[in-house]
């Protein structure tokens, strides 16, 4: 039996997939609200050059330039397609379970494979500074990295309430020549605002993007970089299931079952989409599961125009929402932890093609299903990652009552190494 699909540099896709031409219906576009200023007409002001043209796009495929497609070699990509042979036994569960190694990465995490698109176009664009928001810090690293390898300054407003407890991950940053202030903070005039009333503001992404955004627009040689939610980060991310149709091919199956952790959406949107795109025109029947935590389960609040941040600098997206000042518990898992969701993924949803499960805030039941897949597969994932795993678990018991041959295949986003003390929090490691 194969355990393991390793793809060689040359089977690394040379396009994005881009599923706006195949989606049901037509996008909703960004939208200004009733009153104040044009968000939209503002949007080259915010953005890459490139990553806007993306944005709005309706090519379905997209070239990846020679000089991002060597930053993915040197990055690991491609990366492996494993089958979870040794937590199918201990479950005894009669389903199949493939999951991806986004974990094969510098910084820890799916994010460089957008970050590192987004730093070389702001590059070729004769940007000197890229600034950003970061929960999880994995975003943060992300385009700290892909700053250093480009040739660019980073600043990264980090969530305050992850920043407090990751201390390694900051010196991460650090290392990696970053900037790096816990949010909201008094370097921007929106973070002095709540900081100056409460020092110890836990913070939200919405804040965060807030204060990047505003960052960038006060320096012309700066441009702002998302890490999730918009369309052209979600395309950037389709390099990870397009591998992975490669790879089942290798491994002569297929998925009935996709799964994975879902903030903004990035790793799911880029997990799942070329999946999707096989449903929408070659008639496969497969299903999709987004993992969430009940903190912040986006994908199951009102589908309606909102702000992607707090204090309303980016035009209104039709996306699922919980409301763009809605305050929301600090978890371990933290980078799911956004009150809106991909336009993309959103409409998905509406259509009935996504379904999601939100897991309680204590994180218990995540943290363990995590733990014994390390037990038995042996990696550390990350917190965010640690849903995908306990909701391809919780599936595969299933298929034990039902007897279903179930193919359910997962992303695992990042690695933990740098998050111990968040298992420690939850599990009580040191009884
Ligand atoms: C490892 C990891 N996985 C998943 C996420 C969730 O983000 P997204 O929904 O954009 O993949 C994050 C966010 O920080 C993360 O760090």
């Amino acid at each position: 039996m194969k355990h393991i699909v390793i793809l060689t540099e040359n089977d690394l896709p040379t396009q994005w997939y881009n599923i706006i031409p195949d989606l049901p219906e037509p996008l909703p576009p960004p939208r200004d609200p009733k009153e104040g200023p044009s968000r939209v007409q503002n949007l080259p002001n915010l953005m890459i050059g490139e990553c806007l043209k993306q944005e709005f796009s309706n090519e379905n495929w997209i070239d990846i330039p020679g000089g991002i497609l060597d930053l993915y070699l040197k990055a690991g990509r491609p990366r492996p397609l494993f089958r979870a042979t040794n937590l199918e036994k201990r479950l005894d569960t009669p389903a199949r379970l493939y999951y991806k190694g986004e974990f094969y990465s510098p910084t820890g995490s799916h994010k460089v494979n957008t970050a590192l698109a987004q730093c070389w176009y702001a590059k070729q664009q004769g940007f000197e500074r890229v600034t950003t928001e970061t929960g999880a810090g994995q975003w943060g690293t992300a385009l700290a990295y892909a700053s250093a390898v480009t040739g660019l300054k980073c600043t990264v407003y980090w969530v305050r309430s992850v920043y407090n407890w990751k201390k390694d991950r900051l010196y991460f940053m650090k290392l990696l020549g970053a900037d790096v202030h816990a949010s909201p903070s008094p370097a921007t005039e929106f973070g002095r605002s709540l900081y100056d009333k409460n020092h110890d503001h836990v913070g939200s992404l919405g804040i965060a993007i807030s204060e990047g955004l505003e960052d960038s627009q006060k320096d012309p040689k700066a441009t702002y970089a998302l890490g999730s939610v918009l369309n052209h980060v979600l395309m950037h991310q389709t390099i990870i299931g397009l591998e992975s149709q490669k790879q089942f091919e290798i491994f002569d199956d297929y998925p009935d079952l996709v799964i994975s952790c879902l903030g903004g959406g990035s790793n799911f949107g880029g997990f799942a989409l070329p999946f999707v795109g096989d449903v929408l025109k070659k008639g496969k029947k497969t299903k999709f599961l987004a993992a969430q935590s009940q903190v912040a389960p986006n994908l199951q609040g009102t589908y309606q125009y909102d702000f992607a941040d707090y204090a309303e600098i980016t035009p209104m997206l039709k996306m699922y929402t919980l409301g763009h000042k809605t305050d929301m518990l600090p978890i371990k898992g933290d980078g799911l932890r956004y009150h809106g969701c991909s336009p993309i993924l959103s409409l998905l949803r509406h259509k009935g093609i996504i379904d999601t499960i939100a897991y309680p805030a204590d994180e218990r039941h995540v943290f363990e299903n995590a733990q014994l897949f390390m037990e038995t597969e042996g990696w550390l994932a990350a917190p965010e990652s640690a849903y995908s795993i306990c909701c391809a678990i919780d599936e595969a018991l299933k298929c034990r009552e039902t007897g279903e041959k179930k193919v359910i295949a997962f992303n695992i986003s990042g690695h933990g190494f740098l998050d111990l003390p968040g298992y420690e929090s939850v599990l009580g490691l040191r009884s």
